[in-house]
């Protein structure tokens, strides 16, 4: 039935199908639009595994925005200790704007908060996260985020933008990946949380 997943016995099944990816982010795109219209809105998306979803975003908004990419990688020899590199930075100033940080998945929370630090630096009038996907069971600094996708198990998942070694940005639709002594999962463990949660500002 799905050429993706017969291709590659690494991908375990699909988490989140591509119908229910793209009901989501429309509903996210209108409640953004809402919340934002007549702001000067900065979408500030973090590259490379958000370039999908925030072109979607994008698209299912209705209001005036700008959009910026910030291009990171973990210090090598440091994964997991939230310290980032910039590989690449915004190319316009967010003083006194309304800022949307754009992110793919929200693991441990570590790298949202690196990022949160060094945007308020910038002097916005605000910052709110909005993240695909919520892993929220492995986060170790509480975050506020405004707006999300789905909450996820605490698997490692890729498509729709997200890699695992550079590989299977391209599926349209999220899969479990099968690493070593990972644990089977179902569809059903996923859950949808579409009332978002907190602000920040
Ligand atoms: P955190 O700092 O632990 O929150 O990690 C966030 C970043 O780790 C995300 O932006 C992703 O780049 C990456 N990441 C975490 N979990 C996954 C996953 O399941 N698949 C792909 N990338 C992931």
């Amino acid at each position: 039935m799905n050429n993706f997943l017969t291709n590659d016995s690494a991908l375990q099944k699909v988490l989140i199908p591509q119908n229910r990816l793209q009901e989501r982010v429309s509903e996210l795109g209108q409640e953004i639009s809402q919340a934002f219209e007549g702001k000067d809105l900065v979408i500030v998306a973090i590259l490379k595994g958000s370039f999908v979803f925030a072109a979607d975003l994008l698209r299912a908004m209705n209001i005036q925005c700008s959009i910026d990419f910030m291009g990171i990688s973990s210090y090598a020899g440091q994964p997991g200790s939230g310290v980032v590199r910039i590989t690449k930075d915004l190319d316009q100033g967010i003083a006194g704007r309304s800022v949307l940080l754009v992110e793919d998945i929200i693991d441990t929370g570590l790298t949202a908060n690196y990022l949160l630090h060094n945007l308020w630096q910038r002097k916005p009038a605000s910052i709110d996260i909005c993240a695909l996907l919520d892993k929220s069971a492995r986060r170790l600094i509480d975050l506020p985020i405004r707006y999300r996708g789905f909450e996820i198990p605490d698997v490692f998942v890729v498509g729709y933008g997200m890699d695992y070694q550079q590989r299977y940005r391209h599926l349209p639709h999220i899969s479990v990946l099968r690493l070593n002594g990972s644990p089977d999962v179902t569809p059903d463990s996923i859950v949808s949380d579409p009332a978002g949660s907190t602000s920040e500002s």
